[in-house]
């Protein structure tokens, strides 16, 4: 099996002496995995959609129908992106020109370390550039129950994907994954336990996901309780990485448990969406979880606090809990009792059923403020 960090190579090379040589190098090392090698160039545009490779080599004298020239071209048009390596002889030089699609060239006779080097070095180009692009992984977390968190990821999912991003949720709560019931999904509807471990492609996702009335595609959790345990975090380091190639944004409901796979979500986000309510234990446990965050090496800026029901203060200050948490927090929505419990007991998103209620409108200010990026400017909850 492929683990999370192995970069996805596919060949496409019709010498068999030269594909034999890229095996046998690529066999002394567990950086890079070979899906395969191709060597028809007309068949490889679609199979990239089918595997998903994270880098595509390709020969600069392919022969066939698509020849090597032409099918470089057809991946840079292609509805997925992919960093192509051209491979050639010095008898036909190819100059790197990211911009016509040829991010690195690799020139025979090259050694196992010049294809390990060059295969990693257009691999991390690309990231960063994804990265840059705006993919974000984004968790919604508390350090304690019940204060938001199904809700406000299920709504700040909806909102996202009506301010333009192609979002997708997934129920981080492996065990008692709260979506199931909220959307009164039957209970034999597909789980992330049904995604295979291997060679995951696009295609098996849209066999699992669960597509909402809403407009968002929801990965579900497990239906019964103990089939938790048969997700590892390996899997959730997948899942997650394929899901970003696909979606822009990629919203986790969390639990409040910092357990290995809770760990998994936090630690591949973009940000965490922490949950604050003015409660004295949820405000003790928040400063904690922050000392927690501190020695696993999170940086202060990878967690957006959000104080729910934020005009519901009940004796605490704005400025007590800001000192408690040491900064002011970057977002705030209010509590709307009547609207929140109705539309989630018919299952609906608020920000849909209510567009104009406060609380839908801070719910698209947190979205629209987390793809800009940066912190909003301004909050909306009056300050108790
Ligand atoms: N802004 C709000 N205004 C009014 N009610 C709210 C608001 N946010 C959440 N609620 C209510 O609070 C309750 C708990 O919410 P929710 O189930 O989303 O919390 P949770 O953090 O996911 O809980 P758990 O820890 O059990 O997963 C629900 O009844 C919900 O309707
Ligand atoms: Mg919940």
């Amino acid at each position: 099996m492929a683990s999370a960090s192995q970069i996805r190579l596919l060949l496409v090379e019709d010498v068999p002496q030269v594909s034999q040589y890229v095996r046998g190098l690529l066999n002394a090392q567990s950086a890079i995995k070979l899906l395969d090698v191709m060597t028809d160039g007309s068949k490889v545009p679609a199979a990239v959609g089918e595997l998903r490779p994270d880098v595509v080599i390709v020969d600069a004298l392919l022969q066939g129908r698509v020849k090597g020239p032409q099918l470089v071209e057809q991946l840079r048009n292609g509805g997925r992106p992919v960093p192509v390596i051209v491979l050639t002889v010095p008898q036909q030089p190819v100059e790197p020109d990211p911009a016509a699609g040829v991010d690195a060239v690799l020139m025979m006779p090259f050694s196992g370390f010049d294809l390990v080097n060059r295969v990693q070095f257009v691999h991390q180009a690309s990231q960063t550039q994804e990265g840059a692009g705006g993919s974000r992984i984004i968790s919604v977390f508390a350090p304690k129950g019940g204060v938001g968190k199904t809700t406000i990821a299920f709504n700040l999912a909806v909102a996202l994907g009506q301010v333009g991003q192609q979002t997708v949720l997934l129920d981080g709560n492996l065990q008692f994954g709260d979506l199931r019931a909220l959307l009164k999904v039957p209970v034999d509807a597909p789980s992330i336990l049904d995604l295979p471990t291997d060679r995951v492609a696009e295609s098996d996702l849209r066999d699992v996901l669960w597509r909402d009335p809403s407009g968002i595609d929801i990965l579900l959790a497990p239906p019964r309780v103990e089939q938790a345990e048969m997700i590892s975090t390996r899997d959730v380091e997948k899942t997650l990485s394929l899901l970003r190639r696909i979606y822009g944004a990629v919203v986790i409901d969390t639990t409040s448990h910092l357990g290995d796979i809770t760990l998994a979500f936090l630690d591949a986000s973009d940000v965490i969406l922490e949950l604050v309510t003015y409660d004295s234990t949820t405000i003790h446990n928040t400063i904690l979880v922050a000392d927690a965050f501190r020695s696993i090496g999170y940086p202060p800026t990878k967690v957006q606090y959000l104080v729910n029901r934020a005009d519901s203060a009940g004796g605490i200050s704005p400025d007590d809990l800001a000192r408690a948490l040491g900064r002011r927090p970057e977002h705030n929505v209010v509590s709307d009792g009547r609207l929140v419990v109705q539309a989630n007991n018919e299952g609906v998103p608020f920000v849909l059923a209510n567009p104009a209620a406060p609380v839908s409108q801070d719910v698209r200010r947190v979205a629209e403020a987390l793809i800009a990026g940066g912190r909003p400017l301004a909050a909306s909850a009056r300050s108790a």
